[in-house]
């Protein structure tokens, strides 16, 4: 499969770096079709959308009619063989763009999918980035239902399918896993030697390649937002704290929890954690509650350590990245000083 190029920075193109399980995945998918629609959450910035890029380009190159959604980059793109369908969706992007009603550029890749198939049997694509940002939370499940039923009942019978969904909101994961309507899969910062190609992409002076890893672990955007900083991580940090609401009346409310998790984010997993905490951890996108069991199978490319308290990774809650559990700390201390 080739290797996708990917602006790191202006005018810094990189290939796509390692994760080559995760390429592996997008090939077996490739063959076996996905059963059921796939859908990928994992920490902000850790590479879904890159990955999704990829898979889109891989599919199309194993002979794949390709559409790729991904509504709040305003990128939309049908790689299909019909001419007739492909200004059909230009059409409608266009339209789109116009009016901001993604929901129904959405739903017209199911009636897309039936035209192209009405033709002839073919291998068809779905790939949904971030959609449920756009569509709204509320429609999400049944989204996620529809893309189902593009697999289980196609109204024109396919070669291949397969259906990919990524979704950077925390709580569209207990949303859509309750109704059992997609393999929820998670995906996790970059492992140690992907992570050193990127870190060693970028030019200019940085700080040691173990502090890189010590404060981004292996975290693709903060890696990204440290360079743009100019490698302050208090800048970064800062600026956590204030988009991520972490306000005094927040840290004042859930200081006691707060504080035993920033020294070990399991503390969270303790039966007595109140539910509205985790709830507001999980919306600002600070932790993944309720980690899946290790084994290669539940996980895009390879699963995060079992523990590592450095990171902030515990067996079944973790930070995102080092980077939040700091802003965390960081907002205790202020507010415990003010
Ligand atoms: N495997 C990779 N090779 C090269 N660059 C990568 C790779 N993975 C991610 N990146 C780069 O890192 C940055 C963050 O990745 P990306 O936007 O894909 O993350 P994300 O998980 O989609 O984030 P969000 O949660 O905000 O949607 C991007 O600039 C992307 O191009
Ligand atoms: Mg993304």
């Amino acid at each position: 499969m080739r290797r996708i190029t990917l602006n790191l920075l202006p005018g810094l193109e990189v290939e796509f770096v390692d994760r080559d399980r995760a390429l592996a995945q997008i090939t077996e998918w490739a063959e076996k079709s996905t059963r059921w629609p796939v859908v990928i959450f994992g920490p902000e910035g850790c590479g879904k959308t890159a990955f999704l890029r990829q898979a889109a380009s891989g599919l199309r190159e194993l002979g794949y009619d390709v559409f790729y959604l991904h509504p709040l980059d305003r990128v939309f793109a049908a790689e299909v063989d019909d001419p007739d369908v492909k200004s059909l969706f230009l059409d409608l992007v266009r339209k789109t763009l116009e009016d901001e009603r993604w929901g129904r550029l959405a739903l017209a890749v199911f009636d897309l999918t039936r035209e192209i198939l009405k033709k002839r049997r073919r291998k068809i694509a779905i790939i949904a980035d971030d959609v449920f940002q756009a569509i709204g939370l509320d429609k999400a499940a049944a989204y996620v239902k529809g893309l189902l039923n593009t697999i289980e009942h196609p109204v024109y019978s396919y070669e291949k399918i397969v259906v990919l969904v990524a979704t950077s909101e925390g709580m569209s994961r207990s949303e859509i896993g309750r109704h059992r309507w997609a393999d929820i899969m998670p995906m996790w910062n970059m492992a140690k030697d992907g992570f050193t190609q990127l870190y060693e992409a970028i030019p200019g002076v940085k700080p040691l390649f173990e502090e890189a890893w010590r404060w981004t672990g292996g975290n693709p955007h903060m890696l990204l937002e440290l360079h743009k900083s100019g490698w302050s991580v208090d800048a970064v940090v800062k600026a956590l704290i204030r988009d991520k609401e972490l306000t005094s009346s927040f840290i004042a409310k859930w200081r006691r929890w707060l504080e035993a998790a920033v020294e070990d984010p399991e503390a969270l997993w303790s039966p007595d954690t109140p539910e509205e905490l985790i709830k507001q951890l999980t919306e600002k996108n600070l932790i993944v509650y309720n980690m899946y069991d290790r084994d290669p199978y539940f996980w895009i490319d390879q699963p995060p350590p079992e523990r590592d308290p450095e990171l902030g990774i515990g067996r079944n809650v973790a930070w995102q990245t080092p980077i939040h559990r700091e802003a965390v700390r960081r907002a205790l201390e202020e507010v415990g000083l003010g």
